[in-house]
């Protein structure tokens, strides 16, 4: 298959034809009109898992907002505190009501992003001698980070590795895991709902049969919501970090704990803060009083100007609906799968290798992989993210912080990794840790990721395989 310019109208007309899912009268109208400047300024856009982006009408809907109010610090009764108070609460409101989160069941902590969410649940987690923090190995590094948290009070630490080629878990060892760690007092087991190196997307099954065992479920939905339905009337996680700029761009620098009010009562905050509190006095050394629920975990001033485009955000999705977006990315990364897995060099070797599951089943659209040369060499990674940049293509090159699945994909054991770990000159970067493992086994720990998402088009994988076409017949030796 040949990905020429002049060929693409044919092309999207036969996609158009047979993706019913794409809704491309509806959602292609949205891209030109809200997205516009993609275009204008001639960007192919394929990072969504690293930040989504925002639509011109939340910036002019936000922007009117701010002009349109005199908001104050929200921890008074003045007017303008109260005006603030009332903006926050609506999209605490706004949160409950896009996730289907119960307010008697779930409350929502509004965070810096999912990491801050996943570290107020790490330092505020009862972990102690006995208890338990099992992991799947595919979580991203601010969830294996709470490792550190659980290590340090002398909780057991666990991983349930991933397979390849799929790089989903091995269910028997999932089993084992739950079962074998169960006489612990406090248990947590955390997973990504949707990888975000693999996009392989686990069943959300897990949790209740996890709490049938006794433990509590943290499940990292950063990846995962923003072109997924997250119903949690269905399922009933404990722990739910997200970050919204991932779901619709704007604002950065907010994110948020949707958190069920049982498992929030069993948290220990480490400290207190400035609006997290009814009572402190200086005096009594270790006097003070915790607020309930949310107010207690959000530190000092959430960000009264920006909750309200969180409202506004949230609407802009449900405008345009969840299930809409989800059916469009599917449809497209199931043709960017299709064209990746058949498209080869003359000699008839494959261009790509695709790390996880090579069709759309049980997945989201996150695709990683490497581009081969007809003798089966991996180009350098960099370099093709240089070449793509060049033509105002933003992939993604690296780990994705994510590093179980990018050692089971690229076969890394911890003998090829330990000198990373133990050089003198530490701290050893991911570039030299590269290059070590390069040097001593010949692999390459290092991969390419496109992931699609809310302003995501049919011209822009099109654009992408063009692109990858450019490749056909170089060896990586003509590239360097
Ligand atoms: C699955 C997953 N979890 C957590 C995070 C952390 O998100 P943030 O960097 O917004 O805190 C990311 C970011 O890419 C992610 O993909």
């Amino acid at each position: 298959m040949d990905y020429p310019p002049t060929a693409l109208p044919h092309s999207l007309a036969a996609f158009i034809e047979t993706s019913p899912g794409y809704h491309a009268a509806e959602i292609d109208a949205l891209r030109t009109k809200d997205y516009r400047r993609l275009e204008r300024l001639g960007h192919t856009y394929l990072d969504f898992t690293g930040g989504g982006l925002y639509a011109d009408s939340q910036l002019k809907e936000h922007h009117a907002w701010l002009a349109d109010h005199v908001l104050g610090n929200p921890h008074s009764h003045n007017p303008t505190s109260l005006a603030a108070t009332h903006f926050v609460e609506e999209a605490r409101s706004a949160v409950h009501e896009f996730f289907k989160a119960d307010p008697a069941e779930y409350d929502v902590i509004f965070t810096l992003n999912a990491s801050h969410a996943l570290k107020l649940v790490g330092e505020s987690y009862p972990f102690e001698a006995g208890a338990c923090y099992l992991m799947s190995y595919d979580n991203h590094n601010s969830v294996n980070g709470i490792r550190e948290f659980a290590r340090r009070a002398g909780a057991d630490v666990a991983y349930i590795p991933v397979r390849k080629p799929d790089l989903r878990l091995d269910a028997d060892l999932l089993e084992r895991g739950l079962t074998q760690h169960a006489p612990c007092p406090n248990r947590l087991f955390a997973y990504p709902a949707q990888s975000n190196f693999s996009g392989v997307q686990h069943p959300l099954e897990w949790i209740e049969h996890a709490h049938e065992l006794g433990w509590d479920v943290l499940l990292d939905s950063a990846a995962f919501a923003p072109t997924n339905r997250l119903d949690l009337r269905i399922i009933k996680p404990d722990f739910v970090p997200l970050s919204f700029y991932k779901m619709f761009g704007y604002p950065t620098g907010i994110g948020a704990l949707i958190v069920r009010h049982e498992a929030l009562a069993k948290l220990r905050r480490p400290w207190f803060a400035g609006g997290t509190i009814t009572l402190a006095s200086v005096q009594g050394e270790g006097w003070h009083h915790l607020s309930p629920g949310h107010t207690g975990f959000e530190d000092g001033t959430v960000d009264y100007l920006g909750l309200p485009a969180i409202t506004m955000g949230l609407r802009h999705v449900s405008e345009i609906g969840i299930d809409a977006i989800h059916s469009r990315v599917d449809a497209l990364a199931g043709w960017l799968l299709e064209q990746m897995r058949t498209l080869v060099h003359t000699n008839g070797e494959p261009m790509f290798r695709i790390f996880g599951p090579d069709t759309m089943d049980r997945r989201g659209a996150t695709i990683a992989f490497y581009l081969l040369d007809p003798d089966g060499a991996v180009y350098d990674v960099h370099r093709i993210e240089r070449l793509a940049g060049e033509e105002r293509i933003s992939i993604r090159t690296g780990c994705f912080c994510n590093p179980g699945d990018g050692e089971v994909a690229h076969e890394i054991e911890p003998s090829d990794m330990q000198k990373c770990f133990t050089e003198p000159s530490m701290p050893v970067t991911y570039d030299q840790c590269h290059d070590i493992i390069r040097d001593r086994t010949g692999k390459v720990p290092n991969t390419v990721r496109i992931s699609l998402g809310i302003a995501s088009n049919f011209e822009d994988v099109y654009r992408f395989m063009t692109f990858a076409e450019e490749f056909r017949d170089r060896s990586v030796r003509d590239l360097d």
